[in-house]
């Protein structure tokens, strides 16, 4: 049996690129979804990669699976990813990302497999109290969605300590874009990410996009957020796998293009490139959301050699762009 790694949640947005890069650099790789948010035929018929249909909290899916193949490694997208839904159903959030994930790494240590990576999030540090962020900002997240990851990465540090587990937690930034060759890209139901919710208002699928403030001390008044590439977020994961492999110890690293973009630069850019004209209708600030929120990923660069291909926001807009047409037809 070859070394095959486990990508759960790989038929959603970040995980899918995973599985695509995975492929690419020679891995052989099994997914385990659910489709509460994730796509089928993604998996099976544009990446051919073989799908269990299943729950992460079901350990006896999990013993079937981690028994019947070599897995070297796990590969941890699985998640409820809403922000705003968190608040208003924290048990749900709870319930799936820190007990679902807890099964899983359950089932890991059954099985003698140490090697993790967990998709973790820029939202555990909370308001910044300073930016760029770095790993080492205090954590104090105000959501329930992000305290479910803070969780799970006090669990991973207790779980290295007592049960020798390897993980590698990558906070990411906001991710956006699709793959350059537009056989992916991101499609979520409800959509709350900006990028796509402006995509499709230039599609004619939504009236207009709404501003959530414009009364911030930056720039033009809008919120600033670092945009990384999901394909530039997906080759960070193979060179987190290719250390834990190589006998790596448990580390964090924040994943980010290292610039802001503000909500204005968004749907300007955005109408560059689609070549559309963009309803916007101008709301309140919402609570909890700071002025500016991009990370520093010099660790990451540093320690691992990430190198992103895609840091252009133009260039992030003109591949979802691609594949957001292409799903639209
Ligand atoms: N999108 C972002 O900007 C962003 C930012 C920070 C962190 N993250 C994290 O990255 C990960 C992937 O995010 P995404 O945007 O690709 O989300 P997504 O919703 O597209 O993908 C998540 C996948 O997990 C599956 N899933 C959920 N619960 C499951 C369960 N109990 N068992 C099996 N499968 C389950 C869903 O069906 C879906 O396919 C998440 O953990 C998210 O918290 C995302």
């Amino acid at each position: 049996m070859t070394n095959t790694i486990l990508v759960t949640g790989g038929a959603g947005y970040i995980g899918s690129h995973a599985v695509l890069a995975l492929k690419n650099a020679g891995y052989e790789v099994i997914v385990l979804d659910n489709l509460s948010n994730g796509h089928r035929e993604l998996v099976e018929e544009v990446l051919q990669v073989k799908l269990f249909v299943g729950d992460m909290s079901d350990p006896a899916l999990l013993d079937n699976i981690f028994s019947t193949h070599n897995i070297a490694a796990v590969m941890h997208f699985a998640a409820y990813i809403a922000v705003g839904e968190s608040v208003t159903h924290p048990a749900k959030y709870y319930q799936n990302n820190v007990v679902g994930t807890l099964t899983l790494l359950k089932a890991m240590i059954k099985a003698s497999v140490n090697k993790f990576i967990f998709s973790s999030t820029c939202a555990l540090y909370g308001v910044p109290q300073f930016i760029p962020l770095t790993e080492d900002h205090p954590q104090d997240p105000i959501s329930p969605y992000a305290t479910s990851k803070w969780m799970v990465e006090r669990i991973l540090s207790d779980f290295d300590i007592a049960y020798n587990l390897k993980s590698v937690r990558f906070r990411y930034f906001n991710a956006a874009g699709a793959d350059p060759s537009g056989l992916l890209g991101e499609d979520h139901e409800p959509e709350t990410h900006l990028i796509p919710l402006v995509l499709l208002a230039a599609l004619g699928k939504r009236e207009s996009i709404f501003i959530f403030g414009t009364d911030y001390p930056t720039s033009d008044g809008t919120c600033i957020r670092d945009y990384i590439h999901v394909t530039d977020l997906a080759q960070a994961h193979i060179l987190g796998l290719q250390y834990l492999l190589k006998g790596g110890e448990s580390e964090v690293f924040n994943l980010g293009n290292g610039s802001g973009f503000s909500v204005r630069e968004v749907i300007e850019n955005a109408q560059k490139v689609t070549g559309k004209e963009i309803k916007i209708e101008e709301r309140d600030r919402r609570p909890g959301d700071p002025p500016i929120l991009v990370g520093s990923s010099e660790k990451a660069r540093q320690k691992l050699g990430w190198r992103p291909q895609y840091p252009n926001l133009e260039e992030i807009i003109s591949h979802a762009w691609q594949w957001h047409q292409k799903r639209h037809i």
